[in-house]
């Protein structure tokens, strides 16, 4: 099995289960041309979040890394009448550009995004009694048992919380890997494994974005 086969199939089950969508190919294509990395998740990724904030009847979700907003629009899409998705962001060309697509996607009002680094502006939604039911980590890896734990805290009962890209073509196995974003993702895991407020798995995953993983939980009533 290789890259080819894994993207074919990819774009096989796109081609049947997700529908055309002229805002989300024109997002796509603003942020390759804004030289956005392409590290948002791909579209089949995209819609599994938007079916798990569905499934949740979400209407208070919170997004760690906005990037250009692709995966903010499929989040904010799955709200329920009347919910709210605040997404963090630590560069503001990113932000501009996720502003942008969000406004092209007509999601600007129920849609924030917050610019700064999460770890500054995570503590301000606590000070501001903000919680939510569903919760999507997907920014710096290295910091992201500090966003489990703001995650934690700003979490309603029975909140879901997905942490992308945990699997890092199998290095999280490494515990000697120096790699501050493998022990990141680790230090995560052992979060998981050990705090009795969550309840948790991971799943290992290959697509169009390679070999990888999200792991889900959900905060116990
Ligand atoms: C993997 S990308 C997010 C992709 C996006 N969720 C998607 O799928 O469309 C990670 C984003 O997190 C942002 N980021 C990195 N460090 C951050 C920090 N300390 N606080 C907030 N955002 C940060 C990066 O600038 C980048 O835009």
């Amino acid at each position: 099995m290789d890259q080819k086969t894994w993207t074919d199939v990819d774009v096989y089950f796109e081609s049947k289960l997700i529908k055309e969508d002229k805002v989300l190919e024109e997002v796509s294509r603003a942020n390759l041309t804004a030289g956005l990395p392409p590290i948002d998740v791909a579209p089949n990724q995209g819609k599994l979040l938007h079916l798990l904030a569905r499934m949740k009847k979400s209407k208070n979700i919170l997004e760690i890394g906005t990037l250009g907003g692709y995966s903010t629009i499929w989040l904010a899409r799955a709200l329920a009448e009347g919910g709210r998705l605040v997404t963090l962001e630590y560069e503001e060309k990113h932000a501009e550009i996720a502003r942008k697509n969000i406004i092209r996607a007509g999601l600007a009002d129920s849609v924030e995004i917050i610019v700064g680094a999460a770890l500054n502006t995570l503590p301000h939604l606590l000070a501001q009694g903000r919680t939510f039911d569903f919760i999507f980590i997907d920014a710096d890896k290295p910091n992201n048992p500090h966003y489990l734990e703001w995650a934690l805290k700003l979490s309603q009962p029975g909140a879901v919380i997905v942490g992308d890209n945990v699997v890092r073509q199998g290095c999280v196995t490494d515990g000697g890997s120096d790699d501050p974003k493998i022990q990141g993702v680790r230090e995560f895991i052992d979060l998981l494994a050990r705090d009795p407020r969550i309840d948790s798995t991971a799943i290992q995953t290959v697509g169009s974005k390679g070999y990888d993983g999200f792991a889900m939980g959900i905060v116990k009533e």
